[in-house]
Formats: C-alpha cells, sequence, structure tokens
C-alpha cells in the first residue's frame, strides 16, 4: 500500500483482521446453500461478528473516535472524527454464494470524508483513498477512465431489493437509460464496489436511488481522488441526504443527468 498515514493503517489492519472471518464463513456459505433452513441467520451472524472484530479494532487504535456502523448504528464520541462501517456490503451476493463482496469503512474529520478503504476479501483487493493523496488499488493509483460518451461506457446500477417499493421507479430509469443509449448496465450487487469500479476505471459511471450512508462513505472519497464526480440525480450535491448517487468519470455525468430527469 502506498497510503501509509497512522488512519489508513488502523484501517487496513481492522479490515484484514475481519476479512479473516468473513473470508472463513464465506467457505461454509456453500454447505449451508442446501441446508433446510439455509444460510440466513448465519449470514447476519457472520455480518455481526464482522462488525464487531472491526469495532474492537478501530476503537482500540482510536478509543475517542465516534462510530456509524449499519448493524449497530450510532456510537456518539468525539465530535470531530467519526468511522462510517458497512461491514458487509453486498450481503445477498455473500448469502448466495456470489464471491463478490466487500468491507467498507469511511473515516469523516468535521462531516468530511478525509479516509475510505473498501476491500474485497475474495480478490484480495485493497482499495484506499486519502483526501489529497490519491486512490489506490493495492500499490496502484487509480485514475477514473477518459471515455466522454455515455454511448461508449458501460454503467453500473443496483436495487430494487427484495419487496421493494421503488421497483417500479428503478426499472424505468434502467429502461430510460438502456433504451436511450444502447449500452452495457450492469447490475453487480455491492455498490461500495461498484463505486471502488468507478475509482478504478472499470466502469464509467453508477447510479442507484435509495443508498445508505455507510454504502457510499468510503466510495465517495475514492472517487473524489481518482478524478471523478458525485452528485445526486439532478447534478446537485445533496446525494447523502437524498440517497440518490450519481458517480461518474466527470465526463459522462450530463448525459446521465438528462436521461435521469
Ligand atoms: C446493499 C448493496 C447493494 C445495494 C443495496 C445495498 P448490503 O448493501 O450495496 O448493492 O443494491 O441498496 O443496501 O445490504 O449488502 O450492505
Ligand atoms: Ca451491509
Ligand atoms: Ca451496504
Amino acid at each position: 500500500m502506498k497510503l501509509n498515514s497512522a488512519n489508513i493503517n488502523v484501517m487496513v489492519k481492522a479490515c484484514r483482521k475481519a476479512a479473516k472471518n468473513l473470508i472463513r464463513d464465506f467457505g461454509e456459505i456453500e454447505n449451508l446453500q442446501v441446508s433446510v433452513k439455509g444460510p440466513g441467520d448465519f449470514v447476519t451472524a457472520s455480518d455481526k461478528k464482522v462488525e464487531k472484530i472491526l469495532i474492537d479494532e478501530l476503537s482500540k487504535a482510536r478509543p475517542n473516535y465516534s462510530i456509524l456502523s449499519e448493524e449497530i448504528g450510532e456510537i456518539k464520541n468525539d465530535k470531530e472524527f467519526r468511522w462510517i462501517i458497512d461491514p458487509i456490503d453486498g450481503t445477498a451476493n455473500f448469502l448466495h454464494g456470489i464471491p463478490h463482496f466487500c468491507i467498507s469503512i469511511g473515516l469523516e474529520k468535521n462531516n468530511e470524508i478525509i479516509n475510505g478503504i473498501i476491500f474485497d476479501p475474495i480478490k484480495d483487493e485493497m482499495f484506499a483513498a486519502e483526501k489529497g493523496n490519491g486512490s489506490y488499488l493495492n500499490n496502484h493509483r487509480l485514475r477514473v477512465s477518459n471515455r466522454n460518451k455515455l454511448k461508449d461506457s458501460i454503467i453500473f446500477t443496483g436495487g430494487p431489493k427484495h419487496g421493494s417499493k421503488d421497483t417500479d421507479l428503478i426499472l424505468k430509469e434502467y429502461i430510460k437509460i438502456s433504451s436511450n443509449v444502447y449500452l452495457p448496465i450492469r447490475k453487480m450487487g455491492s455498490a461500495a464496489l461498484d463505486m471502488a469500479y468507478v475509482a478504478a476505471g472499470r466502469c464509467d459511471g453508477f447510479w442507484q436511488r435509495n443508498l445508505n450512508y455507510w454504502d457510499i462513505a468510503a466510495g465517495i472519497i475514492l472517487i473524489k481522488e481518482a478524478g471523478g464526480f458525485i452528485t445526486d440525480f439532478k447534478g446537485e450535491g445533496n446525494y447523502i441526504k437524498n440517497k440518490n448517487i450519481l458517480a461518474s468519470n466527470s465526463k459522462i455525468d450530463q448525459e446521465m443527468i438528462e436521461l435521469l430527469k
């Protein structure tokens, strides 16, 4: 890893420790798939275990930092620094034995994300970013892609979730984009990795509604530091509050905004 500030090192260490459990548990999933009960409860327990390891490790190193984590919610402490944690992003993939999920940790300073890591334990890919110091995948500096036309791009999106009330809306957006510009749209199943892939130039843009802060916190800094651009569907900056996010290589966003209107 080229980034080696004290906080990045703390995040990477916590993440690698938690990932050992995650990899072990993922190995069990296949066996549970065929059981009558299925792997649901096991995955919930695994999610909580990963979260506990992350929180224990991060708190040991930074006892005063506040925490917002998907399963346990808020732990209020210091007002300046806050960890934003998604212990497993891509849980549905994990549950079904699909090897595409990650751990995501962001660090806020005075309400702004200054560090982020997204770790895919199966591919051993550690995406990390630091405000002012760039985005990296393992030891390589990341840059967003250079494609400037939507028609040449690959776009990621996600949702709906099981039983989602927004299903019709989400499918309408999908059809609008895909039928106006014939292009490949991918649904990979992990919003955090989708954002890491925009930062890495593996895809050119990403849009999704109803995302929570822990899904996107680390991805925000990864994309910004790789030269990308993030807005809501109207091209405004309220994406954390209104939960609708549009991330791009900063060249195809206007075309996407036009289509999502
Ligand atoms: C989910 C994933 C998924 C996205 C959902 C998220 P989870 O997070 O990021 O790709 O479509 O909206 O909730 O539940 O796996 O942590
Ligand atoms: Ca999660
Ligand atoms: Ca998530």
